[in-house]
């Protein structure tokens, strides 16, 4: 059965993402995703970064069987593995040997921001656990800088977000960057993207 989801927000940003992994040292190894969504995400990695395997992960059911739809319509099982079932606040993550042996990224994109701000610091926390030295930790969403909007529309996406979950929100990027630090990462980038988002690109260094 066809359980693919589609989100249209995905599809407007994996290019311009992509083009951001594209100039990350990727060695051979795995990517963990988390909070894949649909998945969309997942297999146009997959596709365009052949050497390397893309983990996806979503604690909603409904998000996973969407994942695997789309794998097996994609003709990916041969590389791609079914996606984890990772909550980022319930540690420690259900991962296997392989992967945490040859991680090398973890990715969450548009995560932190629908999610309570507990998330953001368990994101951190688990991901200082698992990722050695020199390794990457990357966040995408729209983001405040020093407590500000950066857009108009980012402002009206946040009460929106609000309405929906008080706990919810645009988080401000000096206390992002503050996890960051406290779980043994810096910045080394920050990429301004299309749509007022940001790439966020942090380093373990301890
Ligand atoms: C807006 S969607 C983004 C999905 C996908 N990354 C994308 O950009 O299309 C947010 C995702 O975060 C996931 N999520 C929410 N709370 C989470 C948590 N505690 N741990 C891991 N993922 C979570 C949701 O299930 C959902 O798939």
């Amino acid at each position: 059965m066809d359980q693919r989801l589609f989100f249209p927000a995905t599809q407007r940003n994996k290019i311009y993402i992509g083009d951001v992994l594209s100039k990350i040292p990727l060695k051979k190894g795995f990517v963990l995703e988390i909070g894949s969504g649909s998945g969309e995400h997942g297999i146009e990695f997959q596709k365009r970064f052949p050497d390397i395997i893309w983990q996806t992960s979503d604690p909603e059911m409904e998000h996973r069987k969407s994942i695997i739809s789309w794998i097996d319509y994609e003709n990916l099982n041969f590389k791609m593995p079914k996606p984890l079932e990772i909550d980022v606040t319930k540690s420690p993550w259900p991962i296997y040997g392989k992967l945490i042996d040859n991680l090398q990224v973890i990715i969450s994109i548009n995560m932190i921001h629908i999610a309570p701000w507990e998330c953001s610091e368990s994101l951190f926390k688990e991901s200082g656990k698992l990722l050695n030295f020199g390794k990457f930790l990357i966040i995408y969403g729209p983001f405040k800088i020093k407590d500000k909007h950066i857009s108009e529309t980012n402002e009206l996406f946040d009460k929106s977000l609000k309405i929906q979950n008080s706990d919810w929100g645009v988080r401000n990027l000096e206390e992002v960057d503050k996890e960051a630090r406290i779980n043994g990462f810096s910045q080394k980038k920050l990429i301004k993207m299309p749509a007022n988002n940001l790439t966020l690109i942090y380093q373990k260094v301890s």
